[in-house]
């Protein structure tokens, strides 16, 4: 048999779907098996989009142009004008979920052997696509004990190097929650325009920000026209993960027809997801006040419940849907797959992303998780009950 490349035996395992083959046989066995592994929302994709692709009278589902369905496009502008973003539609293109987006972007910026400062921890998958790209990511660690600050500039310099070519944020963070304040960002900025980086900035979570939390674009730093790339995604706004729309948004015109060429060999993002988020973008604004609510009544529940687990340690998350914590024990990835694999309580048991994964430090993470608060409180309060009593167990074997 021929053999598989070296690439392929190498990619990098996802550690939010890496369980799944144990969550599969824990189900077969009969077990309930809660899913805060995987920012899969249970909350309800807008109906009136969704009717509106089921009435469309379509007779052929057709390739969209490589750049996005022109309509949609001009709707983004528009959303963008409603978060005070100016931007034109040559400036936004759309691609299969903001994946394609991080994954284009950093074939585009980068050349391979060509190094990325990211603040871990991180959204996993950064990892997996800086290395099919050759991009080395330098990670910077921010720390449970700071609430996962961004690290100061002093700690960014430290990481440069002739090789440096980009810094990459996610704000608001998975998997941290961190809401990053203007101030922040605009530090930040003077030390990419500095050192003449792109910055890339994954939005996906714009609208989910709690308490006293002002979001802040990265496409409103002044000067940075020329740096700045953000990711966007309709997964989490709108409930549509399996929509697969996303975009690449910048004001550098280089950047985004670099894009181009390679969108262009996927030939397009999916049609008929386009036409959902395009309808789902007409839906009052009520949609989104109702989904925030439910996320931050989620949140409080989790945080409430985690803070009085003997031994854990957590975080307020202030933004997106995830509380990164650190458990009272060695060896997270152990603790998760044994949750799967022997524990059940009640017939029931909880699936976790182990949090070594969000980290390019490999010796990091080690006893962290982060958990999902993803579905309703009846269900999340149950898993709660799950972990607790997990952790009791385990601690006495
Ligand atoms: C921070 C972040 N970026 C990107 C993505 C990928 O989003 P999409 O479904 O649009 O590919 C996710 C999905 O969980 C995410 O959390």
């Amino acid at each position: 048999m021929p053999s598989i490349s070296n690439r392929a035996t190498h990619a990098y395992a996802s550690p939010i779907r890496k369980l799944s083959p144990f969550a599969n046989r824990a189900k077969a066995a009969g077990k309930q098996v809660f899913h805060l592994n995987i920012g899969q929302p249970d909350l309800l994709t807008p109906r009136s989009a969704i009717t509106r692709v089921q009435t469309s009278n379509l007779d052929v589902i057709a390739y969209a142009p490589a750049e996005g369905i022109p309509s949609y496009r001009r709707r983004l502008v528009s959303y963008y004008q409603s978060h005070n973003i100016e931007l034109t539609v040559d400036q936004i293109l759309v691609t299969i979920g903001a994946s394609e987006a991080i994954f284009f972007s950093l074939l585009s910026c980068l050349n391979p052997g060509e190094e990325l400062i990211v603040p871990e921890p991180f959204y996993a998958i950064y990892n997996g696509f800086a290395q099919i790209a050759g991009v080395k990511i330098v990670p910077i660690t921010c720390s449970l004990d700071a609430s996962f600050a961004l690290p100061e500039i002093a700690d960014f310099e430290k990481c440069m190097s002739p090789c440096t070519k980009a810094v990459l944020i996610c704000n608001p963070n998975n998997p941290t929650g961190c809401v990053y304040p203007p101030a922040k960002l605009a530090d930040l900025a003077a030390f990419v325009k500095k050192h003449n980086l792109f910055l890339f900035v994954d939005e996906v979570y714009r609208e989910f920000c709690y308490d006293d939390q002002v979001f802040f674009s990265a496409l409103n730093l002044p000067g940075l026209e020329e740096h700045v790339v953000v990711f966007d995604s309709v997964s989490k706004r709108f409930s549509l993960c399996g929509a697969r729309v996303g975009a690449a948004v910048s004001r550098n015109a280089a950047v985004l027809a670099s894009i181009v060429r390679f969108a262009r060999l996927r030939l397009s993002a999916p049609s008929l997801g386009q036409m959902l988020a395009e309808a789902a973008l007409e839906e009052p604004a009520d949609y989104l006040i109702a989904t925030k609510a439910a996320y931050r009544e989620r949140r409080d529940l989790v945080f409430d419940r985690l803070s009085k687990m003997p031994g854990v340690k957590t975080y307020l998350p202030k933004g997106a849907f995830y509380c990164f914590a650190a458990l009272p024990l060695a060896d997270a990835d152990h603790f998760c797959q044994w949750l799967l694999e022997e524990f059940s309580w009640e017939g029931k048991t909880v699936m976790l992303a182990p949090g070594n994964g969000f980290y390019a430090s490999p010796h990091l993470g080690k006893s962290e998780v982060r958990i999902a608060f993803v579905l309703n409180l009846e269900d999340l309060n149950l898993a709660m009950d799950c972990l607790e009593n997990a952790l009791r167990v385990y601690s006495e074997k």
